[in-house]
């Protein structure tokens, strides 16, 4: 495997856990009436900035940048998200199956790290 793709995957890693921030922070802010989703939110919330902390570590060990560009892509996106999620009146279940394609997306991102490194 060559080393720049490791680096890049890693830098896509970065900047996913960014959009996911960003994603969760503003599902949480309109969850008002659903304190228990709101709770798990916010529990994943802290669990998705652990890991971006832990990327950030590691990528510094390796000597390789984040990259603001992918990061800002990632945060843009998420904003796109929220924003057509508050047109919906099922916003909720809409967030939630969002909620679920993503981390299935990041659980494959995971895996094709790990088979690479
Ligand atoms: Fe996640």
């Amino acid at each position: 495997m060559e080393t720049k793709y490791l680096e890049n995957w890693l830098r896509d890693a970065h900047a996913m856990e960014k959009q996911a921030e960003e994603m969760l922070k503003s599902q949480a802010k309109r969850l008002e009436h659903y304190p228990a989703l709101r709770a798990r939110i916010d529990q994943h919330l802290e669990e998705t900035t652990h890991q971006s902390d832990k990327l950030e570590r590691l990528m510094t060990e390796l000597g390789i940048d984040t990259s603001a560009l992918k990061d800002m892509g990632g945060k843009l996106s998420a904003f796109g998200q929220a924003l057509g999620g508050m047109m919906a009146g099922d916003e909720v279940v809409k967030g939630g199956i969002a909620s679920y394609a993503f981390e299935c997306f990041e659980i494959a991102s995971y895996k094709a790290l790990i088979a690479a490194s």
